[in-house]
């Protein structure tokens, strides 16, 4: 392969016989209808990086061309990108494919390509002659991000969005309630977000007994921010899958609305971990979170709308009065089941409005509903049983997706959690279960890596947890060949000038710099 570190490598990559396309002040980019939003898209990126103007050509007087072609044969998101002596002409099988295509053709300039404004003295900018012709291995290429334990400043979200699409990721599962916090407005229930919205202090590191910070925390999109989030992350191809998690992981919204819950007021959460006050059962409750949801749908067009459905403790069921006449009335064995009813009180909701239902793979408990596509966290067990009943699933298994957990085994990895995953074991791991492999891959609609936030508690933290990580998952989402770590770690390390470029303040492969480590902050492990 010519060293290009493409990343996520192309399926195919060839170079050209022509010396190249040398961007000039006279460089003119045209597009087709369907692909103006890429033409612009590259134009202000490029534009800021190397200062040049790039006026809109027209047809055959325009030096980089973007079309859509759907009768090009080159599969769903697919493209081709040809630098050849007329010039570049990026083709696409739809506008997804062209935006893939202009990200490639970013790649190929230096890593300066990704800076906000020109290097005085570094005018010359040649993009090699090449054709590649590329396309996904999966549908679903995801990154769940908890803006729920600690919040994510809306310019720090849009940024999170661009470096999704420079990895040609295409979904951003974003987790907006929990415990800890409730970060989404919703105007007929203000109190979700003038209380919940906020705690008085959070839990440093997963130690007993906790430690506390002592200092609120807190944040929240209003609905405008949304719209933008949304429209943002459209413009480069990222459909935005909101999570609102009942009926657990619950506790910001019943201490805003105390009657949603089954016990005494509570505060917003401040400790880390699996808390058991749950949501009640009561037709009040529901008919709150479907007007919930009524806004959520209007400010998220997605088809799938994530209800959570992860930890639920039932201790509260067990003794509530409501809990229980609801199982007697409606014939359930016991919570578990209990607690499936209450998800298809959903899907049945979803359904009606067009859309799908995707909760965290404990909605398998006390039978999975309907229409309910299943992310598969504790293991791939989930994911194997679901998609043998037929369902839909997205692999993000713990093991190899959870990018809280820590980089190393090294203890100066900041608040160490989890098992180690190293960027290796992201890079190698594959989204299809080899149980699937004979049948039931095709409803893998993809994978996903999952950001829990409980420790990372400013975006700059978040760069280093995510990243170089990322990068590799994209890989494994992307690419249909074998992967070899020894190939791609050439690359990786030539990506990360680019990271650099952008700022991204990755991991190093040494290891945290001191300022990234959080020494004496104490993590957890997994019980053997
Ligand atoms: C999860 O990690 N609780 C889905």
């Amino acid at each position: 392969m010519p060293a290009f570190s493409l990343l996520p490598r192309p399926a195919e990559l060839a170079t050209g016989a022509y010396d190249g396309l040398v961007l000039t002040p006279s460089t003119r980019i045209d597009a087709d209808s369907a692909a103006r939003g890429t033409e612009a898209w590259l134009r202000a990126e490029l534009g800021a990086a190397t200062g040049l103007p790039f006026p809109r050509g027209d047809g055959e007087s325009a030096q980089i061309r973007l079309s859509v072609d759907a009768a090009a044969g080159l599969g769903t998101e697919g493209y081709r990108l040809i630098v050849d002596g007329e010039g570049a002409l990026i083709v696409g099988n739809d506008p997804a494919g062209v935006f893939y295509g202009a990200q490639t053709l970013r790649q190929l300039l230096p890593p300066d390509a990704f800076r906000r404004a020109p290097l005085a003295g570094a005018a010359h900018w040649t993009l090699p002659s090449v054709r590649v012709t590329d396309r996904p291995r999966f549908a679903w290429r995801g990154c769940m991000l908890d803006v729920a334990r600690h919040f994510m400043p809306k310019h720090g979200l849009l940024r999170f969005i661009d470096l999704l699409a420079m990895h040609k990721l295409n979904v951003l599962h974003l987790h907006l309630t929990d415990d800890q916090g409730w970060r989404v407005e919703i105007k007929r229930y203000p109190r979700l977000t003038e209380v919940g919205a906020w705690r008085a202090e959070s839990q440093v590191g997963a130690g007993q007994p906790p430690v506390y910070d002592g200092r609120p925390h807190g944040g929240f999109y209003t609905q405008d921010d949304i719209r933008e989030i949304v429209a943002y992350a459209a413009a480069r191809h990222i459909t935005v899958v909101p999570e609102i998690d009942i009926p657990g992981h619950s506790q910001a919204a019943i201490a805003a609305y105390p009657e949603l819950g089954e016990g005494d007021p509570v505060d917003v959460g401040r400790d880390w971990g699996v808390i058991e006050t749950v949501l009640n059962v009561s037709d009040t409750t529901l008919d709150f979170y479907r007007g919930v949801f009524d806004e959520v749908l209007e400010l998220f067009p997605s088809r799938y709308v994530c209800v959570g459905g992860d930890e639920c403790p039932k201790k509260q069921w067990r003794t509530s009065e409501t809990a229980q006449r609801r199982i007697r009335e409606e014939g359930l064995a016991d919570e578990d089941e209990l607690q499936s009813w209450f998800i298809r009180q959903f899907d049945a909701y979803l359904a009606e409005r067009g859309r799908r239902l995707l909760g965290w793979d404990e909605i398998l408990e006390g039978g999975l509903a309907e229409g309910a596509t299943v992310l598969s966290w504790r293991g791939t067990e989930g994911g194997i049983a679901a998609a043998r009943a037929g369902h839909d699933v997205v692999m993000c298994p713990t093991a190899t997706s959870y990018l809280d957990y820590r980089q190393s085994a090294d203890p100066d990895e900041p608040v160490p959690v989890g098992t180690v995953l190293t960027t290796a074991d992201v890079y190698t791991a594959d989204p299809v279960p080899p149980e699937l492999a004979a049948s039931g891959a095709d409803r893998v609609l993809g994978a996903q890596v999952n950001v829990w936030t409980e420790h990372m508690d400013t975006p700059r933290s978040v760069d280093f947890m995510v990243f170089p990580r990322l990068s590799a998952f994209a890989e494994t989402v992307w690419t249909r060949d074998t992967r070899e770590y020894a190939e791609f770690w050439p690359r990786l390390r030539d990506h990360l000038r680019r990271l650099d470029a952008l700022g991204v303040e990755y991991r190093p492969p040494a290891g945290p710099l001191p300022w990234q480590r959080r020494p004496g902050v104490a993590g957890w492990s997994p019980r053997s």
